[in-house]
């Protein structure tokens, strides 16, 4: 018998990176994985090697969320976990934020999180109960110059998965999160190529110098994040609810 046998998960930002991981680390344990994102091909070939179910979805189309969650329902009768794993990056000092660039990573990071919170509940609430996984950062512990609009959507999940864990209780959906520290995917050369330029960095030196100040020594590897949402997923984490999880190397210790 595995962690997930029989449940169905519905990701997030699945066919890349850290989202890609969790899909493959789900399935490994047992679930039928939905691999939904943005980008459709490179979902269809996540799920592809999953066995899993791809969907195309922007979680900025807040209606299109509940329409596709309900197709799911159809085809797969029920969802059981939801990863809210899609989120953006990007850096501006304080003058340089644009209204564009604030709204954009909002919707993302924190309504792409609440509205698909809000399409899944139903379908939770019948199967009679069910977990949320939301992606906060350790960006949204601690802050950093700079980055004030991504460390705050971020700081924001934190919040929204404690408000939600606690009116979700009693219909025994657990809420929590994790906040990954600095995890080597694509996203992360984003971050690197962003920083190159406010720091006045070759690219790949700031990778290099997060990589070796974390405590265990090394960036994480997405499957460093994977297995821990696994545990919150299953029956092992019954009593854990409205918690943040550092997976981070030690980076910040609270
Ligand atoms: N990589 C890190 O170091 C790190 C650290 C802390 C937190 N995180 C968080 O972990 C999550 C995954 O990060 P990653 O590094 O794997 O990112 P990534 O950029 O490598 O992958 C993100 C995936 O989300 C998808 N996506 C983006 N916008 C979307 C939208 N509007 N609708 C649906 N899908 C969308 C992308 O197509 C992509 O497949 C994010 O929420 C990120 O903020 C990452």
């Amino acid at each position: 018998m595995k962690a997930l046998d029989g449940k169905v998960v519905f990701v997030t930002g699945g066919a890349r990176g850290i989202g890609r991981a969790i899909c493959e680390a789900m399935a490994a344990a047992g679930a039928k994985v939905v691999v939904s994102d943005l980008n459709a091909e490179d979902a269809a070939q996540t799920a592809k090697a999953i066995d899993g179910l791809a969907v195309a979805l922007d979680v900025t189309d807040f209606a299109s969320i509940t329409a596709r969650m309900a197709e799911v329902e159809e085809t797969l009768g029920g969802i059981d976990i939801l990863v809210n794993n899609a989120g953006i990056f990007n850096m501006a000092s304080i003058g340089k934020i644009t209204p564009e660039d604030y709204r954009r990573q909002y919707d993302v990071n924190v309504g792409g999180t609440i509205f698909a919170c809000q399409a899944v509940i139903p379908a939770m609430k019948r199967r009679g109960g069910g977990a949320i996984i939301n992606f906060s950062s350790q960006a949204g512990r601690r802050g950093e110059p700079n980055v004030t609009v991504y460390c705050s959507t971020k700081a924001a999940v934190i919040s929204v998965t404690q408000s939600l864990a606690k009116e979700l209780a009693a219909d025994n959906i657990r809420v929590n999160a994790v906040a990954p520290g600095v995890i080597d995917t694509p996203m992360w050369d984003v971050v690197d190529a962003q920083f190159a330029e406010y720091e006045n960095k070759p690219i790949g030196q700031k990778k290099r110098e997060v990589g070796e100040a974390v405590p265990l020594g090394r960036m994480g590897d997405p499957r460093d994040v994977a297995d821990p949402c696994v545990f919150l997923a299953s029956d092992a984490a019954r009593y854990i609810t409205g918690q943040t999880l550092n997976v981070d190397g030690g980076n910040w210790v609270s």
